[in-house]
């Protein structure tokens, strides 16, 4: 043993005092963690709340789901139609839908399941269908023929053939 060479016992009491400081330090910054990981999620529930915080249109899903499939399409003035449309795991119900060439159309649309899309080719219609909410678009159909529906959210395995179809018929004397 040279002279720069601490004591066995010299050593022993460093590494006891340097692993009670290690102890210390990662017991602080667990303690540090876990009191940023609360607030955030304090501020987060607080400011956004754990469900969507739409009053008014929000509905439970299954019951907007039993509404809208007895519903379908219901006229609602002298060329006005309002169409619930469900979307659902993989399908647009009801499909086909007959409206009206020119009639204002106003689509009620919902989920059942999971998040969806509701696009219109050939319009622009486009929105999405959020289980629990009935988001509304209004349009008219200037020309008669077959409007496709299709979903462009993707929503799992048969996505890509979540098809629907809009009938569009000619206007009487058109
Ligand atoms: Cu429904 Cu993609």
């Amino acid at each position: 043993m040279t002279e720069n060479t601490p004591s066995a016992a010299f050593e022993a009491a460093f590494h006891k005092v340097a692993e009670r400081h290690e102890r210390i330090w990662m017991f602080l910054s667990l303690i540090l963690l876990s009191l940023l990981m609360a607030g955030a999620l304090f501020f987060v529930v607080e400011s956004y709340g754990v469900v969507v915080k739409t009053e008014g249109y929000q509905t439970h899903p299954a019951e907007a789901a039993a509404d809208f499939t007895t519903q379908g399409v219901v006229k609602t003035g002298p060329n006005a139609y309002a169409v619930h449309m469900l979307a659902h795991l993989w399908a647009w119900t009801p499909s086909p839908v007959h409206v009206p060439q020119g009639a204002e159309i106003t689509f009620l649309v919902t989920s059942s399941d999971v998040l969806h899309g509701f696009e219109v080719q050939g319009t622009t219609i486009n929105m999405t269908a959020v289980p629990g909410v009935i988001g509304s678009v209004v349009y008219t159909f200037q020309h008669a023929g077959t409007y496709n529906i299709i979903c462009n959210e993707f929503c799992g395995l048969e996505h890509q053939n979540m098809l629907g179809r809009i009938i569009v018929d000619p206007a009487h004397g058109a």
